[in-house]
């Protein structure tokens, strides 16, 4: 099977490294890839956006399988126009991936299924935020109503902190969505749905914000571990019959069942879980974790879930042990990052990248996240270890990155 991958990020760089693991998988293409991926699979350039593009690389490069990582191709309809063309293509169409581009179809399917999430409310018009804004608080969660790639969540205690990106975003004609604040630590649940049938993965769990102990502002994601000792198995089993498994059920009714990678972002409270938000797609960072600790064959999965037939698919094998994967950001990321520096120890084992290109035949820096750094081990404890001694041999001129991915979980801090 010739598997087409699209995207550039370590995601992609982490699925082409499980699809090579594939014996079921004999050639790898991927577009617009970087530096990093360019090591491992052929790479072609192509407008992500244009599933007109798209759809003709794949009969270019003959292949049997396209896999759509991020998430703008798959709301702008990009694996319908591979479909069309008489393509598998593992990915929800524009429909189905509303459940992350439109947050007022995923709140209206979650109410339709009886989904515990935050109660929201979406303000576009500058003269009624102050009174919204008065409707929620003390700490308020104030998102970007579109796909922003986690940047345009404030979460606050600061009522003017809250106003001044509300009032920003409805300056620059994006709608505002202010939702209530849930408590509780994260988990980041990736399923592999094809229709009805659902297939979780190991649950990970990202670390949002730019700086140790989670201060600074949101990023796309500064590192991920799995698997999340503090959470227990029947709580990952509450999530699939709770959340997951009513989702796709109530999309398949609806008419737009959802085909492709279901990320469900939850806050686990006093309560039990609550959803935070759903992403269409593997998760970026988390992915980088949860595929090293993969055993079974990735593209048997993924291509079965294109065909619907992942029903008759075993269940995905794990390795023992755990996986921590560390980000290493370009200067002033999540601001406008500084491009262009040349990295030294990026062809590495283990180091992933997103942000780059190369010159020269040199590795340089194209993105605000440039690397993702993966350990693995026996345990938590020993994946950091791996994760932050491959790290120590990569040099990035102005590169920042948190020295606590999983730190919280490894000293027992998360309580349920
Ligand atoms: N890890 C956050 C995201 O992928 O959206």
């Amino acid at each position: 099977m010739r598997v087409l991958v699209i995207g550039s990020g370590a995601r992609e760089h982490a699925l082409l490294l499980a699809l090579q693991r594939d014996p079921g998988v004999t050639g790898l293409i991927c577009a617009p890839g970087n530096a990093g991926t360019a090591a491992i699979a052929e790479q072609r350039a192509v407008d992500v956006a244009s599933g007109e593009a798209v759809a003709e690389l794949a009969k270019d490069v003959a292949a049997d399988l396209v896999v759509i990582g991020p998430e703008v191709p798959l709301v702008l309809g990009v694996a319908d126009a591979v479909r069309a063309a008489g393509i598998a293509c593992f990915g929800p169409s524009a429909d189905a991936a509303r459940i992350e581009g439109s947050k007022a179809f995923a709140k209206d399917v979650m109410a339709a299924a009886d989904v515990r999430t935050a109660h929201s409310e979406i303000v576009d018009n500058p003269a009624k935020l102050d009174a919204a804004l008065d409707r929620f608080g003390p700490t308020w969660v104030v998102k970007d109503d579109g796909l922003a790639a986690g940047k345009g969540v404030v979460v606050t205690p600061d009522r003017a902190a809250a106003r001044a990106h509300a009032a920003d975003l409805l300056e620059n004609g994006h709608p505002v969505l202010l939702e209530s604040f849930l408590d509780g630590p994260e988990v980041s649940l990736f399923s592999i749905v094809d229709g009805e049938t659902v297939v979780p993965l190991i649950p990970a769990q990202d670390h949002k914000r730019v700086g140790d102990g989670d201060s600074g502002p949101n990023t796309g994601g500064m590192g991920a571990y799995t698997p999340l000792p503090w959470l227990p198995d029947e709580t990952v089993d509450e999530i699939v019959e709770k959340v997951v498994r009513p989702v796709a059920t109530e999309m398949a009714r609806r008419g737009v069942p959802f085909s492709g990678l279901l990320y469900a972002g939850l806050a686990i409270g006093a309560d039990g879980p609550a959803v935070v938000e759903f992403n269409c797609r593997f998760g970026d960072p988390e992915t980088q974790a949860v595929l090293a600790l993969l055993e079974s064959p990735l593209g048997e999965l993924l291509n079965a879930a294109a065909k619907g037939t992942l029903a008759q698919v075993s269940a995905p094998r794990w390795k023992d042990g755990a996986a921590v994967t560390v980000v290493l950001a370009a200067e002033n990321y999540p601001g406008p990052p500084r491009t262009g520096d040349t990295i030294t120890g990026a062809d590495a084992e283990g180091v992933l990248h997103a942000g780059t290109k190369r010159v020269d035949g040199q590795v340089v820096s194209a993105g605000g996240r440039v690397l993702s750094v993966v350990g693995t081990g026996a345990d938590l404890v020993a994946a950091r270890d791996q994760a932050y001694e491959r790290l120590s041999h990569v040099d990035l001129p102005g590169g920042h990155f948190r020295t606590d991915i999983g730190l919280a979980a490894v000293e027992g801090r998360i309580t349920l």
